[in-house]
């Protein structure tokens, strides 16, 4: 069976930076620094422009990862991409950003490399990247593109009404290609996932409901402008109830994952945790027993940027030097439906 390894990271954020002090004072949001900093980590997030959606930064963030994969895009076998803010209900953001790759098209030899689109909110990475391991190895593919594109801004509440699940998110992007290799050294060692259903509508967006015809309400039963309530349009969260399963669902992907190895926290080197609420993740260490200085995070300066957060996070930690080589990493996440997922991995 050929090995599955992390050959290449890249991340992109939006420029634009949004303090919590610009809620309040740019969108009239009642809300404060101190309220939002206590309760979840997050100082500040980035917003897209106006006409940059998903697609558009998962592109950036992939370019970083096949160039640092050393190979070109027409060595992709599979694009992967995972999100929760597509372009549009349909097609996926997959095509969108495979269809930016413009050299795939040219000459006469056009590469078709199949645009795979996968729906599980912060867990999508992880979904992604135990899929991408399981193509390459099982011989289908040698490289594997996983992206995880949000662009949360154009769809959050910006009002005092909506201000609990608005202070929480930011835009990003982050990308990671998958690939065969022959080094016994390197691999993604284990992974799980999860998901219980029952907690569907703790945190979702039910902009539409495809069981009611038509499938969003229209004035009178006439055919044209729909009117949408504010709880269809913007994400509704049962905070205290995420927060929970998020602590017990994250505690036993990670416990799955090392106790199939036969590892404790003391032989991790780095934890990449998505990156929710540093108070989740704070809880979650404790109980873990593992130390803060095997951690990295990133939602101070990002907030939740949900499939985005734990490539966004490896990207930069290979950049700067934090992730290296012969190192044993463990991510994991939580997120919306619920889903969840665990992995280890030898960089
Ligand atoms: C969102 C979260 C920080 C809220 O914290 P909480 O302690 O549960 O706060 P509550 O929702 O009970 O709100 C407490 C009060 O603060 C207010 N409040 C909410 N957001 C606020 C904000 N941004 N600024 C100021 N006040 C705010 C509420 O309106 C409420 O006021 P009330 O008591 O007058 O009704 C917390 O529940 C959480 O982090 N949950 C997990 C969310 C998550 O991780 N989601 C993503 C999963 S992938």
């Amino acid at each position: 069976m050929p090995n599955a390894y992390i050959s290449g990271t890249g991340g992109y954020v939006p420029p634009r930076v949004v303090t919590n002090d610009d809620l309040a004072k740019d969108y009239g949001i009642e809300t404060t620094h101190e309220w939002i900093f206590q309760r979840t980590g997050i100082e500040e997030r980035r917003y897209a422009e106006d006409g940059v959606g998903s697609a558009d930064m998962g592109y950036e963030a992939a370019k970083i990862a096949i160039q640092r994969a050393g190979i070109s895009v027409r060595d992709i076998d599979m694009m992967i991409f995972a999100t929760l803010s597509p372009e549009h209900h349909f097609p996926g953001s997959g095509v969108f950003m495979q269809r930016k790759f413009t050299e795939l098209f040219e000459g006469d030899m056009p590469r078709y490399v199949p645009a795979m689109d996968i729906r599980n909110q912060c867990s999508g990475f992880l979904y992604g990247l135990g899929t991408a391991a399981s193509m390459v190895q099982a011989g289908a593919c040698k490289h594997v593109l996983v992206v995880g594109g949000e662009t949360h801004s154009a769809a959050l509440d910006m009002t005092t009404r909506g201000r609990t699940v608005t202070s929480l998110f930011g835009d990003g992007a982050g990308a990671a290609v998958v690939s065969a290799t022959d080094d016994p050294k390197r691999g993604v060692r284990k992974w799980t996932l999860g998901a219980d259903g029952r907690g569907a509508e703790s945190l979702w967006m039910p902009v539409w409901d495809i069981r009611k015809k038509p499938f969003v309400p229209l004035p009178d039963g006439r055919m044209g402008d729909a009117v949408l309530k504010p709880e269809m349009v913007w994400p509704q969260m049962d905070g205290k109830q995420v927060f929970r399963h998020a602590v017990e669902k994250m505690c036993m992907a990670l416990m799955q994952v090392c106790f199939d190895l036969s590892l404790s926290a003391n032989d991790i080197d780095l934890f990449v945790f998505h990156q929710a609420n540093m108070r989740i993740n704070q809880y979650v260490a404790q109980q873990l027993g593992i130390p803060e200085e095997k951690m990295i995070h990133n939602i101070h300066k990002y907030g939740n940027t949900t499939a985005a957060t734990i490539p966004l996070l490896l990207a930069e930690a290979e950049e700067t030097g934090r992730l290296k080589p012969g190192m044993k990493v463990a991510m994991v996440a939580f997120g919306a439906g619920f889903t969840w997922g665990a992995a280890i991995v030898d960089w």
